[in-house]
């Protein structure tokens, strides 16, 4: 075991290196030509792909040959309600919003607001019903429609996915999920089970079809441990394993390493944070990769390649050429900790303004989403 980090769905510290994380979870990277081969299809690529966030995958060249024989996949993400969505949170959605445009696809939400009340202490299953309607309302935000995107709701949608979560159990042993996740005789046996429910929506969408159809699973990598077991069992089932495509973590506000964490309110900026509390927030805590003074930094430089703020940008700021010029100017001294933090400030505030807006919006509509037979 790898000590230097630690990914699990539970926990993230230390220095994530990610071609490590390759090795270890036995996923494959996603080089040149898979990139080619996405393009093809979708004309353009999304900054995330040439940016390397998202940076692996399982069995997409599959999912691809299927596209390609006309056998069209749906796509598969969600969200375990259990506190305010922060800007971390919408990196996959974003990005699965992107898939479901450019291939004209499903989507399948998945809202288990059983998962927190199980594995966290202090919550109860009336705080997770709260915020799965705020969490909901942060999701349909970024541009999802009712047409072809279907929220399941663990508690809600129990008669149809309990009646499959048992035979993906009936296939895993306790010592398996002891393996992968750490559990231990104290775990509860509700946590034990959680798997098998975020295992059901990769293949539900076949079960009430009647035929098999291909998934994909947009994901944060932490989330891979469940679909390593779930992607033995569902062939069992059979049903298609599903193919994965794996993000990197957006670095919390303080410190280059690590994840954003809602219950650290400094680490993180959420989306209904004002533009004041935004711009506060990144002035006061933003980890710099600056010099101690501005003489040093002229002289010397910054490191974009620490600095929070410009590793956010790599996430909200999709012009690229805009980009590398920061990158250069910061590298070269010309650009000071203070001006990039504004340009970061400038850019989130303006997509938080609209988000907000969508997100009023979206109150009219979140019973449009939730899946009806
Ligand atoms: N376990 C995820 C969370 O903690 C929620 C989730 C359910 C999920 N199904 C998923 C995440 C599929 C990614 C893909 O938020």
């Amino acid at each position: 075991m790898n000590k230097d980090f630690t990914v699990t769905p539970w926990e993230i510290s230390g220095k994530v290196d990610y071609d490590k994380l390759i090795k270890q979870f036995g996923t494959q990277k996603i080089d040149t030509s898979l990139l080619n081969r996405i393009k093809k299809h979708t004309k353009e690529l999304h900054p995330y792909l040439t940016r390397n966030i998202f940076f692996c995958h399982r069995d997409l060249n599959w999912l691809l040959d299927e596209y390609e024989k006309n056998n069209k996949f749906f796509l598969y993400t969600g969200r375990a309600p259990s506190g305010k969505i922060h800007i971390g949170h919408l990196v996959p959605w974003i990005f699965t919003r992107w898939l479901q445009e450019k291939f004209k696809v499903d989507l399948w939400f998945q809202f288990p607001d059983e998962e927190k009340f199980l594995f966290k202490d202090d919550l109860t299953l009336e705080d997770t019903n709260k915020y799965l309607y705020e969490n909901a309302l942060d999701v349909i935000a970024l541009g999802f429609n009712p047409k072809n995107t279907k929220f399941l709701i663990d508690t809600v949608h129990a008669n149809l996915m309990y009646k499959e979560a048992v035979k993906v159990a009936k296939k895993i042993t306790f010592s398996t999920t002891k393996a992968s996740f750490g559990f231990t005789n104290e775990t509860n046996i509700g946590a034990i089970f959680y798997t098998s429910m975020q295992a059901v929506p990769a293949f539900l969408p076949s079960v009430l079809k009647g035929k098999n159809i291909p998934c994909l699973i947009p994901l944060g990598v932490d989330q891979d441990p469940h679909f390593r077991i779930s992607r033995d069992v569902i062939p069992k089932l059979g049903y298609y394993k599903p193919a994965i495509i794996h993000c990197k973590f957006l670095p919390p506000l303080t410190g280059p390493e690590g994840k954003m964490s809602s219950s650290i309110e400094e680490s993180a900026i959420f989306t209904i944070d004002s533009p004041e509390i935004v711009e506060k927030k990144i002035k006061k805590y933003a980890f710099s990769g600056g010099q101690p003074t501005i003489e040093e930094h002229r002289k010397k430089g910054g490191n974009p390649d620490i600095d929070v703020s410009y590793q956010w940008l790599r996430y909200f700021e999709y012009d690229d050429k805009k980009l590398k010029n920061i990158y250069n100017d910061y590298t070269s001294g010309k650009l000071l900790t203070s001006e990039l933090k504004q340009i970061l400030i400038e850019k989130l505030n303006k997509f938080l303004k609209n988000h907000q807006k969508s997100r009023e919006k979206a109150k009219k509509s979140v019973d449009k989403f939730i899946y009806t037979p």
